[in-house]
């Protein structure tokens, strides 16, 4: 069967016959960006290293003839024509390679919508370049001259939305940026942010049933990292999230998530309640339920984010429950003192 090498991670994924190289991507779990999957682009343009492709019908504007000549080719019209196509995807691990971070994008608040009494979603659309991200990392997003410091926010949508940017933003108690957002930004506003940056992102070469757990707006970047699986076809191996809040007014993203249910056969989605009753659901905090949950946590990858007090109270239950470290990925949403850049260890 032919192989689609990817390096540096050396990892060899099956080819099926009359597939694109990204349709053999997605297949496999693994994410590229693309924004037309007909040759228009060039989003999903990779380096081919080895090997023989026909790169069917493309636009020469979506790849320059230099380009064709380094070894590039734009692989949501690539096949492979011989028995194995090395291409350059992603690090060592495998994981995706970061876009470099972009400052001052310029974008309109098209939407602004109340999700539950604490958390405000703002749905931001760049005026120049969209924004490339990886599902599950974060911008930032200020006003500094309006008292509002910038902010690191996780972006809830995936790329190709529309080119749209979605936050869901809790508000603070005398927080700065957060009251700015809920109570002085306006729908068709121009705001000015700053990003992607972040590694909570899926880990593609995992091969790992997925727990993930979320508090309160922790559930943005989860949604993100699900959506983006969900695009792909739903995860391979069984996978939950579980969904702290505080009372049943807290409660966001219901409805997506029982869809995904009923659709997916290996998704669970279940939300337990700490200050409300539940009756004949969760009730209690996550890292105390957990145990009874999911009692043998050995062979998960486990995604953590919300609060940093969240965080670390869930990391450490799982760990308990058996969690391999280099499994675990988490998203503290630890507050910023005064205005500062992501430090370079999250740029990676
Ligand atoms: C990687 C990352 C991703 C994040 N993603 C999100 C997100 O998707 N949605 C989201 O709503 N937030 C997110 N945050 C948190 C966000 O960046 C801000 O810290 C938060 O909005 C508070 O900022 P502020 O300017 O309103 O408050 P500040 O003016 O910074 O703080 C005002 C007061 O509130 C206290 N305070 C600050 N934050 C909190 C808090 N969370 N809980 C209780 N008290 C607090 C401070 O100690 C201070 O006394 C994320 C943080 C990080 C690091
Ligand atoms: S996705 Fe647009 S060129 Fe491949």
């Amino acid at each position: 069967m032919t192989k689609i090498i990817l390096q540096p991670s050396g990892k060899a994924l099956d080819y099926q016959s009359g597939d694109s190289v990204l349709t053999t991507l997605e297949r496999h779990g693994y994410a590229l960006p693309n924004n037309c999957r007909a040759g228009a682009c060039g989003e999903c343009k990779c380096k081919v290293l080895k090997g023989e492709f026909d790169q069917g019908l493309i636009m020469n504007m979506a790849l320059a003839q230099e380009e064709r000549d380094e070894g590039y080719g734009l692989m949501c019209m690539a096949k492979p024509t011989g028995d194995v196509l090395e291409i350059e995807f992603g690090t060592a691990d495998a994981l995706p390679k970061l876009f470099p971070p972009r400052e001052n994008v310029y974008c309109v608040v098209v939407h602004k919508t109340v999700r539950t009494p604490r958390i405000m979603e703002v749905r931001l659309r760049p005026l120049g370049e969209p924004l490339r991200f990886w599902p599950g990392q974060y911008v930032t997003l200020g006003a500094p001259n309006e008292g509002a410091p910038p902010r690191c926010y996780s972006i809830a949508n995936i790329p190709n939305d529309g080119a749209e940017i979605v936050l869901q933003v809790t508000r603070v108690e005398d927080g700065r940026t957060s009251q700015w957002v809920h109570d002085v930004l306006q729908e068709g506003d121009t705001v000015s942010l700053s990003g992607p940056y972040g590694t909570f992102i899926g880990d593609p070469s995992a091969d790992t049933p997925v727990l993930c757990l979320a508090a309160g707006s922790g559930l943005a970047p989860i949604t993100s990292l699900a959506s983006a699986a969900f695009l792909r076809g739903g995860f391979r191996h069984p996978a939950t999230i579980l969904f702290s809040a505080q009372r049943k007014e807290d409660l966001y993203e219901i409805g997506l998530y029982n869809y995904l249910k009923v659709k997916f056969r290996n998704f669970d989605f279940k939300y337990t309640l700490t200050q409300d009753a539940n009756p004949g659901g969760l009730t209690g905090r996550i890292p105390e339920i957990l145990p009874d949950l999911f009692p043998d946590l050995s062979n998960y990858s486990v995604y953590i984010a919300g609060s940093p007090d969240f965080v670390e109270a869930c990391a450490e239950k799982a760990i308990t429950l058996g969690l391999q470290e280099d499994r675990l990925h988490k998203e503290g949403f630890f507050e910023q003192g005064e205005p500062q850049a992501p430090s370079p260890d999250r740029l990676r």
